[in-house]
């Protein structure tokens, strides 16, 4: 079976110049999909960006801050005037965040959620709009298993990842009646520059590696999988749901 719906469509990836979201820009484009893509590094952006199009896709690169309303909208702005409209929002962008509760300020835990969580409400608010006026669109967050666990020293980061979830649910019953899935792809330990210290010091390996029953991280072409699923028309009834890809993890005893 091949995936349809995916040809000559647009999709807004953000964070998509390293890690997962360069892997998703790349599996979409694949499938024919015209990627818009943002990171605030914009070299390496627009070196991600032409190595999709060496591959034959079409990849436009733009600088973007998501903590930046200003750079919300001009990012927004520029995915439609290229390309007349975006029929996929991606909302991967997001940032680790390592203390102990009882040393975490306020301003630090507004910090994470400044990028892990609000700009993917706004994003996913201004991008619907237009969607809707296109009779349809795929929304598909980025989330974590974490958002589901209580994780020593992580409280921001699981915080802005359990808002994910809960968003995801709130805005698949909102946007059902127009024709816009909203579904989150929660990761384990996916290989990306956010995991990579943890791999290569060996005892971390080694613990992390005992608890995934599957015995080996993911590839974030994994995670590009399972979102070009959640964009094509095979997934138009799922809505509102959580996609842990994480080697059997969560469930584990
Ligand atoms: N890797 C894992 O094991 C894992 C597990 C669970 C969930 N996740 C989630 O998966 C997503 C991607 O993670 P990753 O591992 O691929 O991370 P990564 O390799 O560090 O890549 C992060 C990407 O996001 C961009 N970014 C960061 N802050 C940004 C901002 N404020 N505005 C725009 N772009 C920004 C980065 O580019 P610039 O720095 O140039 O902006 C980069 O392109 C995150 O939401 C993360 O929480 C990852």
């Amino acid at each position: 079976m091949k995936l349809t719906g995916l040809d000559g469509k647009t999709a807004l990836v953000t964070g998509a110049s390293k890690g997962i979201g360069k892997s998703i820009a790349g599996v979409l484009s694949e499938s024919g999909v015209r990627v818009v893509c943002c990171a605030r590094n914009e070299s390496i952006l627009i070196e991600a960006c032409s190595e999709i199009e060496k591959g034959g896709g079409t990849a436009l690169p733009v600088r973007a801050d998501v903590s930046s309303p200003l750079d919300r909208r001009q990012l927004i702005e520029r995915a439609i005037s290229e390309f007349g409209g975006i029929d996929f929002l991606i909302n991967n962008a997001g940032i680790h965040m390592e203390k102990e509760a009882m040393e975490l300020s306020d301003e630090e835990l507004l910090q994470a959620m400044e990028v892990n969580f609000f700009p993917m409400f706004s994003l996913s608010r201004d991008v619907a709009r237009q969607m809707i006026s296109r009779g349809g669109g795929k929304i598909i967050n980025i989330g974590s298993y974490w958002g589901q666990l209580g994780v020593p020293r992580q409280v921001a980061y699981c915080v802005s990842k359990g808002a994910v979830e809960a968003m995801t649910r709130c805005l698949a019953v909102e946007w059902a009646r127009h024709n816009i899935q909203v579904n989150t792809v929660a990761p384990g330990h996916i290989m990306t520059d956010i995991s990579k210290a943890a791999m290569e010091n060996e005892k971390l390996r080694n613990i992390i590696l005992r608890r995934i029953p599957a015995r080996r991280v993911g590839e974030p072409e994994e995670v590009g999988y399972l979102v070009a699923f959640l964009c094509s028309q095979q997934s138009n009834y799922i809505t509102g749901h959580i996609y842990y890809i994480d080697g059997g993890q969560l469930i584990s005893w």
